[in-house]
């Protein structure tokens, strides 16, 4: 199996990512994390002008850093967030080929096949950039495997924050069980990563107990300095606890803005906010875009704390965990330190060495 480390090597162990969050994570966030020995990821929606702009953000990060060791084949030491069923492929293209970024991670197409010419068409682009794929159950992860040949595949629980598989587990039996399914499969040098609730060193030891090579984490970054967020949502996520009374999986939250755009497969999970508790009451949808459009036009833009909001927090079942904004930086190297030192407990209590 290819050690990730051998094309991030600047990156320390165990490998630490902040996930590529459309709309959130920007260059600043997916440098820092990069010169803290993460692997930092820029998410994209639509706008590839955007994302360009947060390339250069990021890079700037890394070349005023010292230190950070370039990759063999001179790829820019971050990732990137595509999501096929919302960006166009050919615009995409160019971006990719200019900043040559390490990781091209791709999440969301209509139909999986899509992934394929995806991966074909950005491989042409930049050859040395890795293609990863997120993924939430075990059949979609064999099905990638064979048809998009991604380098990796991120397999992704059902405690993830924002958007995930509808049908998929926990990291806990998703891992391994896809682990096992791969390696009867002939993937067996297919590296994985894990996501999905994944919010301290305890979580990450976890994950790479499981098999990950890697641990991404999304809702915890919502709570640093450099990420892009309204404040109100912000302090909605320090403030919520016990993520699974207070979070939620459910399609109601890209019903709001108007009829869902998603692909069939996704849901996605969310603070349980004002709208999913009228829609769970019974009120009709029309009357819930009403209100979420009320909501919206005033100045917290529909955010608000005490689940009183309408717009949706996207967060993910480990936010109790989440207790305060700190610089990305120092996320990075207080939850790596934090895994190291539970591995090592770990083993020196059970293995008595
Ligand atoms: C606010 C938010 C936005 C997200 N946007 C994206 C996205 O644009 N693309 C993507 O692949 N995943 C996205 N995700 C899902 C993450 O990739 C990842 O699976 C998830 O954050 C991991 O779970 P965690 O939030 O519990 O750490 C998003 C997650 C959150 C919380």
């Amino acid at each position: 199996m290819v050690d990730l480390l051998s094309y991030l090597p600047w990156a320390a162990s165990p490998l630490i990512m902040n996930a590529p969050m459309g709309g959130f994570a920007n260059g600043a966030l997916a440098g820092s994390v990069t010169v803290a020995g993460g692997l930092g990821f820029i998410g994209s929606i639509m706008n590839m002008t955007d994302l360009a702009v947060n390339l250069r953000i990021a890079s700037d990060i890394i070349k005023d850093a010292p230190g950070i060791q370039q990759t063999p084949d001179d790829t820019l030491q971050v990732g990137v967030g595509l999501l096929p069923f919302v960006a166009n492929l050919t615009q995409a293209v160019p971006v990719i080929a200019e900043y040559k970024p390490a990781v091209v991670w791709l999440f969301a197409a209509h139909e999986l096949a899509d992934f394929g010419e995806w991966a074909t068409e950005l491989r042409a682009a930049s050859p040395a950039s890795k293609i990863w794929v997120q993924v939430g159950n075990v059949k979609t992860a064999l099905y990638v495997a064979e048809t998009a040949e991604p380098d990796a595949l991120c397999l992704q629980g059902n405690d993830a924050g924002g958007h995930g598989f509808e049908q998929s587990a926990g990291i806990i039996s998703l891992v391994p069980e896809t682990r096992d399914a791969l390696d009867r499969a002939g993937f067996a040098n297919m590296t994985i990563v894990a996501s999905g609730g994944i919010t301290d060193g305890r979580g990450v030891a976890s994950a790479l107990a499981l098999g990950a090579q890697g641990a991404v984490l999304g809702t915890r970054f919502l709570a640093s300095k450099e990420i892009t967020i309204h404040p109100i949502n912000q302090a909605a996520i320090i403030e919520a606890q016990d993520g699974g009374v207070t979070t939620v999986k459910s399609k109601v939250f890209d019903e709001l803005a108007g009829p869902n755009i998603w692909p069939e497969v996704y849901d996605g999970r969310s603070l349980a906010v004002q709208s999913y508790v009228d829609w769970q009451n019974g009120v009709p949808i029309e009357e819930i875009r009403e209100r979420y459009a009320e909501a919206v036009a005033g100045p917290d833009r529909g955010f608000a704390l005490g689940l009183r909001g309408r717009a949706a927090i996207w967060a993910g079942s480990g936010v109790g965990l989440v207790k305060e904004v700190e610089n990305a930086a120092d996320i990075v190297k207080s939850v790596r330190r934090e895994a190291r030192r539970v591995l090592h407990r770990t083993a020196q209590k059970y293995l008595d060495c």
